[in-house]
């Protein structure tokens, strides 16, 4: 890192060495043992260049055709900008690499310039105009606070002192549905990848702060390009089914009703078995249709202390069954939804069980409001990606009401399945 820190004077010799480089068609570079260096142009036409420091010993996550990497500089004509500081807020000024690498079957300018315009949509993850070279992509953007919802899920499951609160559960499902209609709806957007992975949380004043990241499969709402894309388990019926043109920001609230689920404690087994019975009707192992998940909302509220009022629960079951409704011209929107779950709220009703206390524990990063132990239930979310096959037959709307519809084994599907990633598109 120090290596970085350079006086303008050598900023300036490095700049001139690099652009040597460029002009001579260089875009990525390799200086220094622990960073590649890649040029990007800058944003909105500007001219001039720029060159990340990506540091190859950050990689925070890695997938089988993609990794994000932090960097740790960002090399101007005059000046080093060393990178990973608190800014304005405690929020950390670092940024992120997204490196990607696309298969055939997708154009890279088209998916790495959608996913830009998305995101710079999206608003909060400044995005720079994404490099491309051959069929791989590199995106610079801001790196967000907060960790995976994927991780609180985890912990909420299987660790006694991280377990949310009544309220912090309640609060969490309006904030990710505020999110959902402010960083994507309202910015007239499909998202197309909502799931735990791509939900960062940060609780502020025990107060959370959702950013949805993760903008790679998502499209202009007005511009539905009538491809299906999201992940296994959290795919809505236009998506399983084929009907890809009635996609809308109504499946975006499919897939945040299988997000927020798993937040009021439906048995991990379900989300696993209909992750995987959504997997196989994609890959025609099987023909009809994965038992909903609206169908086993009754595996929900386990493991909450506090027992919840029926009332409560009669309510937010309700809520979530019609924000899973497999008609989307049926399903509840958005705002609706926040709007259901805001009559939850203490000055709307009584108060939601006793106060929680907040975590006190060293390891607790942030001051996210949770319970002590009573049980634990333990479970694994992995990263599903899924496109879904060609187009079906589109069936007519009685059969889109599969509530009965067994869902398949996880030991029916090859093993090959558990943890498959499906990029069709
Ligand atoms: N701007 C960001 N700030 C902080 N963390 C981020 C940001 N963007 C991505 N991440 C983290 O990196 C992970 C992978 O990024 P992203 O989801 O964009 O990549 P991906 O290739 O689509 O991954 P996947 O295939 O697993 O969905 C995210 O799940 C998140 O944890
Ligand atoms: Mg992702």
């Amino acid at each position: 890192m120090s290596k970085l820190n350079l006086s303008p004077r050598r900023a300036a010799k490095l700049y001139a060495k690099l652009e040597k480089e460029r002009e001579k068609g260089k875009t990525t570079f390799k200086p220094y043992k622990k960073h590649e260096v890649v040029c990007r142009e800058r944003k909105d036409g500007k001219p001039g260049f720029r060159y990340e420091f990506v540091n190859g010993l950050s990689r925070l996550v890695t997938n089988a055709n993609n990794a994000v990497y932090r960097i740790d500089g960002t090399l101007t004509p005059d000046r080093m900008k060393v990178r990973g500081v608190i800014g304005k807020r405690g929020l950390p000024k670092q940024r992120l690499m997204k490196y990607e690498i696309y298969p055939v079957s997708r154009s890279p300018a088209d998916a790495a310039n959608k996913e830009y315009r998305c995101a710079s949509k999206a608003g909060l993850l400044h995005v720079k105009k994404p490099v491309i070279i051959g069929n791989k992509s590199y995106l610079t953007m801001q790196e967000l606070p907060g960790r995976e919802l994927a991780a609180i899920l985890k912990e909420d499951q299987s660790l006694s002192d991280k377990r949310l609160s009544i309220p912090a559960r309640l609060e969490l499902t309006i904030a990710l549905l505020e999110a959902l209609r402010d960083q994507v709806t309202r910015q007239g957007l499909l998202h197309r990848d909502i799931k735990p992975e791509n939900i960062l949380v940060d609780f502020i004043d025990g107060k959370p702060q959702i950013y949805l990241v993760d903008y790679g499969f998502s499209v202009e709402a007005d511009q539905n390009d009538k491809k299906s894309a999201g992940s296994y388990g959290y795919a809505a019926n236009e998506l399983v089914q084929g009907l890809w043109s009635l996609q809308s920001p109504k499946t975006d609230i499919f897939a945040m009703a299988c997000v927020l689920v798993q937040i009021w404690r439906i048995s991990p087994d379900v989300i696993l078995d209909y992750k995987y019975a959504q997997f196989a009707a994609s890959r025609g192992l099987r023909h009809d249709h994965p038992a909903p998940l609206r169908g086993s909302l009754e595996t929900m509220f386990g493991g909450i202390k506090h027992e919840l009022d029926k009332d409560w629960k009669r309510h937010i079951k309700a809520t979530l069954y019609n924000m899973m409704d497999p008609d989307p011209l049926v399903r509840t929107g958005v705002d609706e939804a926040i709007s259901l779950f805001r009559d939850l709220m203490p000055e709307h009703k009584a108060p939601l069980g006793s106060p929680a206390p907040i975590c006190s524990s060293a390891a607790c990063s942030s001051d996210m409001p949770v319970l002590p132990e009573e049980e634990s239930i333990s479970g694994d979310f992995g990263r599903h990606s899924f496109f879904a096959p060609p187009p079906v037959q589109i069936k007519a709307s009685p059969e889109m009401e599969v509530e009965d519809a067994p869902v398949v084994q996880t030991k029916d599907l090859p093993p090959k399945a558990h943890g498959d990633c499906c990029f069709l598109l």
